[in-house]
């Protein structure tokens, strides 16, 4: 066999490589992860996991940091102290911490990313953390304002849905902090 015969059959078996590899990216998303898209993005999670950045019409979600939560870059400083009521709370302008009687929290980071995301969460952890409104259903309590409450009513197979495309969607590195208690709110 000529040289030019083995370069044929190496270009050849190149393209079906690459071939190969470019339809499995193109991979249409499971009937399961687009649900789950649509309700990730009809119910509004990202209103308080994507962080918030001015635009020519006021504050709107940064893609580029889609669903990872509170940036770490975004140390806040002690929440001023709050009026006597019926005003409650107070938001920093990304929407991502929130401080009031509970305390101040900061939305997680909901990207697939192992150490600061749901990288290592299984599709259970995520049902047991709304289901019981504690962290994978053992840990913490979840803090407000996550309204776990109201995605308690909605079906297991919906919630699997929802972690599957979480799981789908850009990693981002983004390491949120810890809620802090009402006693310690003056020490931040
Ligand atoms: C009104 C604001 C708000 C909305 C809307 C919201 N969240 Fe949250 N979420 C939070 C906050 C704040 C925390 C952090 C609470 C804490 O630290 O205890 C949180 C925490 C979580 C956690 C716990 C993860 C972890 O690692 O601590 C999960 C999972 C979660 N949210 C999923 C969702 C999903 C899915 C939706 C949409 C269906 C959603 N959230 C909508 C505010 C919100």
């Amino acid at each position: 066999m000529n040289m030019s015969r083995w370069s044929m059959i190496c270009v050849v078996a190149i393209v079906a490589l690459v071939c190969t590899f470019l339809m499995a990216a193109a991979k249409p998303p499971s009937k399961e992860v687009k649900q789950g898209e649509y309700l990730v993005k009809g119910m509004g999670c990202g209103d308080c996991h994507t962080p918030m950045k001015m635009g020519p019409n006021g504050p709107e979600p940064d893609m580029a940091l889609f669903l990872s939560g509170h940036p770490e870059k975004l140390v806040m400083p002690p929440a001023p102290k709050l009026p006597e009521g019926p005003w409650m709370g107070i938001f920093s302008a990304t929407m991502t911490a929130w401080a009031g009687p509970w305390g101040a929290s900061f939305t997680a980071n909901l990207t697939p990313d192992k150490d600061t995301g749901l990288g290592v969460w299984t599709a259970k952890n995520f049902i047991d953390t709304i289901r019981t409104g504690r962290l994978m259903g053992k840990g913490r309590q979840v803090q407000p304002p996550m309204p776990y409450q109201a995605f308690q009513l909605m079906k297991d197979a919906d919630l699997q849905a929802m972690f599957a495309y979480l799981q789908t969607i850009p990693r981002i590195v983004n390491k949120v902090p810890d809620p802090i208690p009402p006693q310690n709110m003056g020490a931040h």
